[in-house]
């Protein structure tokens, strides 16, 4: 495939920085757009001298800063749009930015997509089906979502619904739209403070020799899926111009993840069996805290991936030991 001009929302983020990195490798000219809120320039210090780079700081809501990026890139053919309020703790504390950012975000840069008629990949998430009743977690399973006056954690998945509710509309306008749902990524840039995720959570109290907290017993399941095969997922959704089969893949909604369905009290042992491992590690393994109480966390997340293979030939190629082991050697 020839060069393309690529622009990466979110892109000083956890997935949208490993993403930059990727195509700029690939040979494609990339501006990362990013407000800096959760991402840093220092997760684009691998690519922030290559001569095909760019990083603009800005507001995804920000249309005219969005312009100036284009006009700094000459021109857009596909955009990538990661930028959102992710981490779990926003969604309960800061619910109307979640909302503002990652709905106004999506339509903002959907226009845009469609002003230069380039192509638009959405990175929505598993968390568009709410409680998710029915698994695994498949195109056409109900999309539910409880009261709100409980608790506001679907600020973000709801957001999400809305999300691919506004791409498949500029699908069926005629944009060309693809949706990719990651499930639980993890690597070495995951955040792992109090608005980090789970895996980064528990590397992190490793480290600082804090106790390790597991939400409702920790009986929860999600399916971790390694940095590199999430990239990989978008690699292929973005810049395959059509599915395997010669159809068009505009409309279609990629679930991207590991399918190994991992307890978190099963996440918490593996780990503390990997640095237990770790002879040049002599600390003791911290307290493990039972919290109860913690709202809207889903009982299961599992993904049906039939798709994202039968489409782009995407699978899930590291399991949760190789990738565990390759983040904890990397943050030592
Ligand atoms: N990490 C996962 O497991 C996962 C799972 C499902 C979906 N996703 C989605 O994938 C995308 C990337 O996730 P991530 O894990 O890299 O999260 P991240 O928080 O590391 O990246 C999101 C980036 O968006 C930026 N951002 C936030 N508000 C912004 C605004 N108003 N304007 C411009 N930039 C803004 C942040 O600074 C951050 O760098 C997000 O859309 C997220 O919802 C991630």
């Amino acid at each position: 495939m020839s060069a393309l001009k690529i622009l990466v929302t979110g892109g000083a983020g956890f997935i949208g920085s490993s993403l930059c990195e990727r195509l700029v490798a690939e040979g494609h000219s990339v501006l990362a757009y990013d407000s800096l809120f959760r991402g840093s320039e220092s997760n684009l210090s691998a690519v922030q001298d290559h001569p095909h780079f760019q990083f603009m700081q800005g507001d995804v809501r920000d249309i005219d800063r969005l312009d100036d990026a284009i006009e700094h890139l000459g021109g857009v053919e596909l955009i990538f749009h990661l930028a959102a309020v992710n981490g779990t703790k926003w969604f309960h504390e800061a619910a109307h930015s979640v909302i503002d950012v990652n709905i106004n975000g999506t339509l903002r840069t959907l226009e845009l997509a469609m002003a230069h008629n380039a192509r638009y990949v959405l990175a929505s998430s598993p968390e568009a089906f709410g409680e998710a009743l029915q698994q695994p977690i498949q195109n056409g399973n109900d999309m539910s979502f409880t009261d709100p006056s409980l608790h506001q954690r679907h600020s973000y998945g709801a957001s999400k619904y809305l999300d691919e509710v506004a791409c498949q509309h500029a699908a069926r306008d005629g944009l060309d739209v693809r949706i990719v749902r990651p499930f639980n990524a993890y690597g070495p840039r995951l955040l792992g403070d109090e608005y980090g995720q789970v895996v980064a959570m528990f590397f992190q109290a490793i480290l600082s020799k804090e106790p390790i907290q597991l939400h409702n017993g920790g009986l929860q399941t999600r399916s971790f899926t390694w940095i590199d095969d999430i990239v990989e997922g978008f690699i292929l959704a973005g810049l395959q111009e059509n599915s395997l089969n010669g159809e068009s893949l505009s409309g279609c909604a990629l679930n991207i993840g590991a399918t190994e369905e991992i307890t978190i009290r099963t996440l918490q042992e593996t780990i503390f069996s990997i640095v237990s491992s770790d002879a040049s590690w002599e600390n003791e393994l911290p307290e493990v805290e039972v919290v109860d109480g913690y709202h809207g966390d889903v009982l299961r997340r599992l993904p049906d991936c039939s798709q994202a293979e039968l489409f782009v030939g995407w699978k899930s190629i590291t399991t949760l030991q190789q990738g565990l082991l390759r983040m904890w050697t990397s943050l030592r």
